[in-house]
């Protein structure tokens, strides 16, 4: 077993504080416990292919230092991310879906950080970000696992029947196995990490 590089490690731990300290629900916090621990074994080296997108180029440095401004915590993951991104492979999502904007396609880019085809390579989960120019609105998307969102700048979420709300920086937000979910950013860019369960998640009665 290769060990895990120390960058990815800070990265990792930082998110893990973040996310013991925040306001997770139960479902959510039951998620990122069965991650966190499959994460005591370290998956293989990726691939080492890295890409970067216009995307990135025009709104990562704001994202970043709204990150920064808010809190040590926030400013600690801002500042481990940096360290991370020039080794990450960023791309748009394979399929848009019913609202995207019509600038969503060159107005975001996501980044696996583990999972297939990130940094650390493992099926059992996918940890990755996705970045949003300002004024883009995300499709409406549904994916099988159960997924936990850490959320690092301004921007809104909708999942399910709710309404749009904003977690703010530094907030959370639990997407159940197969709910529907979007977001939206308005005047600055949107960053938020997501974390994936991909092992079938135990069903609490
Ligand atoms: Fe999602």
């Amino acid at each position: 077993m290769t060990p895990r590089a120390p960058a990815l490690q800070t990265f990792l731990s930082s998110v893990h504080d973040a996310l013991a300290a925040s306001d997770l629900d139960r479902a959510g916090s039951d998620a990122i416990g069965r991650i966190y621990a499959a994460l005591e074994t370290p998956g293989s080296p990726g691939s080492g292919k890295a890409q970067r997108l216009a995307a990135v180029d025009s709104s990562l440095p704001d994202a970043l230092a709204a990150a920064r401004r808010h809190s040590t915590a926030m400013a600690g993951i801002a500042y481990a991310f940096q360290a991370l991104e020039p080794s990450l492979y960023w791309a748009p999502r394979s399929a848009s879906g019913p609202h995207a904007s019509a600038n969503w396609l060159e107005g975001h880019a996501n980044a696996m950080i583990v999972g297939p085809g990130g940094v650390e390579s493992r099926n059992d989960m996918q940890i990755g970000v996705s970045l949003m120019a300002p004024h883009v609105r995300y499709p409406d998307h549904t994916h099988a696992p159960e997924e936990v969102y850490l959320v690092l700048s301004p921007g809104r979420f909708q999942h399910g029947e709710s309404g749009w709300f904003e977690p703010g920086i530094g907030g959370t937000l639990y997407n159940e196995p197969s709910i529907r979910h979007a977001m939206a950013s308005d005047a600055s860019p949107l960053f938020a990490i997501w974390l994936l369960w991909v092992e079938r998640p135990v069903r609490r009665p």
